[in-house]
């Protein structure tokens, strides 16, 4: 089978290869999946560029965590999969999963059914960003009580995209930032306000919210949106003087997180999906022969929802 894989630490341009591999087989407790999409995330290229782990998130040379597909062959002791069923998972993260081939062995833990209302593309798109949003909103305790206020920062990005429809569909009031030419569309994913975040008077003039989910590396919050007990959950990561400084406007918890695979909330993201409540919007689709392309898209900071790969472009 064809599968993608670095040469080594650099530019996409320069270290992306394809190889020819054996067929994997599926281990005890995992299906093999035959490719469709994959999408690729800020990670993927961060851990590319530089060569080795970052932190729990393991390097490899073979790339790739997202993934959706049809399984092909149902490992010992996996219970309720079978050949021909359509899935996709945020496979193993933080391990290395390898998805960025022609077939990959994933946990069943990991899987999830395809929603039904999404394209191959789509869902392969969607597992990291999704997951990371889905745990952001949970860390936050953001429940489906419809009282929430919450802000998301960074509004039209992969993670910032789910975020804003998840946390509508948990019936919260949604805030968020995005630059001026993204707002109707994040408008349009149910921001109930959007605060274009080159105004520093618009920025100025948030009251305060509930939760703040921080996708966007370097930002703190607004100060007039933190309050006593606002809830601050970052992605992208705080200085330590930062956090103090959150601490000291009275926000509890301050919490970094890190997205961690997860079938079953995969089925809660494909529910929400077939009820026509959350989608994923697709900033560009690459042949898996232009890997390299769509990792320099992803790297230009400036994507709106998600990047995917077509791994088999009939997927
Ligand atoms: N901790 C975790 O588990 C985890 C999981 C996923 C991602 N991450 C990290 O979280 C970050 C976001 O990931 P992502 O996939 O959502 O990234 P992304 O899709 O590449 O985000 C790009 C978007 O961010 C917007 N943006 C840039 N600066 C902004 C600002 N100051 N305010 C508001 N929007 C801004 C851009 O809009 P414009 O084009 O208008 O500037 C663009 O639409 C990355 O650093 C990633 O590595 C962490």
């Amino acid at each position: 089978m064809r599968a993608a894989c670095y040469t080594g630490a650099g530019a996409a341009a320069t270290v992306i290869s394809f190889e020819d591999l054996d067929a994997p087989a599926a281990g005890p407790g995992e299906v093999l999946i035959r490719v469709a999409a994959v999408g690729l995330n800020p990670v993927d290229v961060k851990i590319r560029a530089a060569g080795h782990d970052f932190g729990p998130i393991r390097y490899a040379d073979r790339p790739g965590w997202d993934v959706a597909g049809t399984i092909v062959e149902v490992g010992t002791g996996v219970k309720g999969w079978a050949q021909g069923d359509d899935v996709f998972a945020l496979a193993r993260f933080p391990e290395a999963a390898h998805t960025l081939a022609e077939l990959v062995a994933v946990p069943a833990d990991d899987l999830a059914a395809a929603p039904r209302a999404w394209s191959a593309a789509q869902a392969g798109a969607a597992p990291l960003a999704a997951l990371t949003a889905w745990q952001a909103l949970d860390a936050a305790g953001i429940r489906e009580d419809g009282a929430a206020r919450v802000l998301v920062l960074g509004g039209a990005g992969g993670v910032g995209h789910l975020a804003v429809q998840l946390a509508a569909a948990r019936g919260a009031h949604v805030l968020a930032t995005a630059g001026a030419a993204k707002q109707a569309l994040v408008a349009g994913w149910g921001a109930d306000e959007v605060i274009d975040y080159r105004d520093d008077d618009a920025l100025a003039a948030i009251g305060p919210v509930d939760a703040v989910i921080v996708t966007v590396s370097d930002t703190l919050p607004p100060r007039g949106a933190v309050a006593e007990g606002t809830a601050v959950i970052t992605i992208t990561g705080f200085s330590a003087a930062q956090e103090e400084e959150l601490r000291g406007w009275g926000a509890e918890p301050v919490q970094r997180i890190l997205v961690a695979a997860d079938g079953a909330q995969l089925a809660g993201v494909a529910a929400l999906a077939d009820a026509g409540r959350i989608t994923v919007h697709l900033d560009s689709e690459y042949g898996f022969d232009d890997l390299a392309a769509a990792e320099e898209r992803v790297e230009t900071g400036r994507v709106t929802g998600k990047v995917v790969v077509l791994v088999d472009s009939a997927g």
